[in-house]
């Protein structure tokens, strides 16, 4: 089954592949040539996944969906959230966000976070949403190599390392996106497309 992932982000597309069975053939927006800044304006990660989804199925009249990922920390009313890629400004550096979050977070004990992930899934025009979770907390000082974003301060329950210290496949294991999209792949399993 040919679904668009209406994504530009490489690492995400390399991960998602990693968790699909083989029957489902992600097309990439640049395999359709899809060079479109896709809007992100909404001010929620369930609004934000659904005009990216719309975005391509409206333009291009194909399946599709889209996600959108927020990290959640409890002590900063759940900020960056909606905001997490570019929380420390336009230029949506890691490793200022990462610096900002740390700052914000000084001398707080309770670091209680979560990273939350939306798909919206556009099927000949229905709307289908898929959401996952993954609680922990944020450490801090930055640890590990792998991963992306906020991976080095983030540790999930049940974990003692930081996301950026697993490989792929261990956070994987645990993820937020990884959560998301499985009960994706249930719910088109059922459908036997
Ligand atoms: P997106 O919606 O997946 O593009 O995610 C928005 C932002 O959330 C990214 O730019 C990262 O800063 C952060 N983020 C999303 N997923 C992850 C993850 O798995 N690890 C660390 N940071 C993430």
């Amino acid at each position: 089954m040919k679904l668009i992932f209406a994504t530009q982000n490489e690492n995400k597309a390399q991960e998602i592949q990693s968790l699909l069975p083989e029957y489902f053939k992600i097309i990439s927006l640049k395999d359709i040539r899809c060079f479109d800044e896709i809007p992100e304006t909404a001010e929620t990660l369930e609004g934000n996944s659904l005009l990216k989804a719309s975005f391509i199925s409206e333009t291009y009249n194909l399946n599709c969906f889209a996600d959108d990922t927020g990290l959640e920390i409890e002590a900063l009313d759940n900020r960056p959230g909606v905001y997490s890629a570019r929380y420390a400004g336009p230029e949506k550096s890691a490793a200022a966000n990462i610096n900002k979050v740390l700052l914000e977070l000084e001398g707080k004990t309770a670091r209680n976070a979560q990273f939350r992930t939306i798909i919206t899934l556009i099927l000949n025009t229905s709307i289908f949403t898929f959401e996952g979770i993954v609680r922990g907390e944020i450490i801090s000082k930055k640890r590990g190599e792998n991963g992306f974003g906020y991976d080095p301060i983030f540790v999930p329950e049940g974990e003692i390392r930081t996301f950026a210290e697993m490989s792929l496949e261990e956070k994987n294991k645990h993820s937020h996106r990884a959560r998301a999209f499985q009960k994706m792949i249930e719910f088109l399993n059922q459908l036997k497309i």
